[in-house]
């Protein structure tokens, strides 16, 4: 009777499974971090056919890892294998960016990864399968594997950008000498790039009770309009820079964050960063798949109305829309 009462088991798709973000991502699904600790799950782990015996070693250390939680694992390098019956795709693999690569060059490459994995999606996983796409360029990717999965709701297909939310709570509360618990409502708008706009305008902190807004807590406007959003901007390659191979400890967190949010909703009042199927919100035009403040409830997002934009605001939104406008146009052209 008690293992009647069990939830069946949701199938969750990692693609680029023996990789480096997968190597920190995996174990935290296993492990219930994504779901919860009373539901089961099934890995589909893709990755490409050279890459399959590396990914048998990380087949090998998640049954050793003895998860309670981890039903059965699937690891092929056949998208129609692996996203058969996928509740969850969390799209992490993708074409690297190679020295002297330009961006054409690198979104042609990345164009035909989505393009079969959107085409799997619609043919075999459960239309109600919720997507995240890591892997970059994130948001075009992301446009791109929806244009070729038309029978999955476009809602979604969603792209990572709570790695740069987390990353703004972190200066904040560095700047503050506060815990990032203490940072409530930072948002990151638009593109998973360096045009991303980091912004604190609506964000506050509660310091020993108390609420106060961001920007009368930091009480230095040129820092939070200057040196904060570069560094936001720039953080994935400081850390590029330094480690010599991209985030992944971070990032596998932030998937966690953001599936996790989706699913089990977010906390009264609080704002997280979601790149999503732009809706006219905020006068961005749809069409592209554009980082806004959500909440989450019941297993939806919803994007949060009625904040004010300053000029300010308004200039560096627009900027990372016409980035968004213009890596469409190029991706498309990439696919004719
Ligand atoms: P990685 O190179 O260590 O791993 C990527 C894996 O994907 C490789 O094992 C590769 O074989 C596999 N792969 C390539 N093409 C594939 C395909 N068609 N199907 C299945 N697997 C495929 O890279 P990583 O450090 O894990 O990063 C993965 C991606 O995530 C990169 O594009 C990186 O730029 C991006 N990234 C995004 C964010 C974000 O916040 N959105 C943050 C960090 C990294
Ligand atoms: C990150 O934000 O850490 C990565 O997207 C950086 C990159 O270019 O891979």
């Amino acid at each position: 009777a008690r293992m009647s009462n069990r939830k069946e088991a949701v199938r969750v798709v990692v693609t680029g499974a023996a990789g480096q973000i997968s190597y920190s991502l995996l174990p935290l699904i296993a492990n219930g971090a994504m779901f919860g600790p009373d539901q089961d799950v099934i890995l589909h782990l893709l990755e490409v056919e050279f890459v399959l015996p590396a990914l048998q070693g990380v087949v090998m250390e998640l049954e050793d890892g003895s998860y309670p939680l981890l039903k059965d694992i699937v690891a092929t390098s056949d998208a129609n294998v692996a996203f058969k019956d996928a509740d969850f795709a969390i799209l992490v693999g993708a074409f690297p960016r190679k020295d002297g690569m330009e961006r054409a060059d690198l979104l042609s490459k990345n164009a035909g990864i989505f393009k079969v994995q959107g085409q799997a999606l619609d043919k075999v996983a459960k239309k109600s399968v919720k997507v995240l796409v890591v892997g970059n360029p994130a948001n075009t990717n992301c446009l791109l594997a929806q244009h070729f999965a038309p029978s999955i709701p476009k809602e979604n297909f969603t792209a990572l950008t709570r790695l740069d939310h987390n990353r703004a709570k972190g200066q904040v509360a560095k700047k503050l000498g506060v815990s990032v618990r203490d940072v409530h409502n930072v948002i990151i708008w638009g593109n998973h790039s360096s045009t991303q706009y980091p912004d604190t305008t609506v964000g506050h902190v509660v310091v020993n009770g108390e609420k106060k807004s961001i920007r009368d807590a930091v009480n230095d406007n040129k820092y939070l309009e200057g040196d904060f959003i570069s560094t936001v901007q720039k953080r994935g390659a400081a850390i590029i820079a330094a480690r010599k191979f991209s985030s992944a400890m971070s990032a596998a967190n932030a998937i966690v964050d953001h599936i996790r949010d989706w699913v089990l909703g977010t906390p009264e009042g609080e704002y997280v960063s979601m790149a999503v199927p732009s809706d006219g919100s905020y006068d961005i035009p749809e069409g592209v798949i554009y980082s806004y403040p959500v909440t989450c409830k019941n297993g939806k997002y919803t994007i949060v109305q009625g904040l004010t934009v300053s000029e300010f605001s308004r200039g560096k939104m627009v900027a990372t829309y016409e980035e968004l406008a213009d890596e469409k146009k190029a991706a498309l052209e990439q696919l004719q």
